[in-house]
C-alpha cells in the first residue's frame, strides 16, 4: 500500500477560528475551514449546482451554499440541508511545520 501524499496548501495563520477558504490544488479547488473542532478539507463546489462554497457562509460546523442555500457538514462533507443531496468529497488535513496540508488523490 502506499504512503498519502500530502500537499502543502497554505500558511495555518491564513484561516482564523470560525472562517474558511478556498486554495486551488491541480484542477481542484479545495475548501479548508477551521472551527472550534479544528482543521476540515472539502470540495470547494456544490454538490447541487455550480456554486463556490467559499462564497456562502460557515456557521459552526455547517457551510452553506450561497447559491441556493444547501449546507453541509464540514467535517465529512454529508448534506445536512436541502436542496443538495450528494456528500462533497472530503480530504484528510493536517498541519506540519505551520502549514496547512491536504491529501489529495492523483489525476
Ligand atoms: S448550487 Fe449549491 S445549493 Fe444549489
Amino acid at each position: 500500500m502506499s504512503e498519502p501524499v500530502y500537499q502543502r496548501l497554505a500558511p495555518a495563520t491564513e484561516i482564523a477560528e470560525n472562517s474558511m477558504r478556498a486554495y486551488a490544488l491541480g484542477d481542484r479547488s479545495i475548501l479548508v475551514c477551521r472551527t472550534k473542532a479544528g482543521l476540515h478539507a472539502l470540495d470547494n463546489i456544490c454538490s447541487h449546482g455550480y456554486a463556490k462554497l467559499d462564497e456562502g457562509r460557515l456557521r459552526g460546523v455547517r457551510v452553506i451554499c450561497p447559491l441556493h442555500g444547501a449546507s453541509f457538514d464540514c467535517r465529512d462533507g454529508s448534506v445536512l440541508g436541502a436542496p443538495a443531496t450528494a456528500p462533497l468529497q472530503s480530504y484528510p488535513v493536517r498541519t506540519v511545520d505551520g502549514w496547512i496540508e491536504v491529501e489529495v488523490p492523483g489525476p
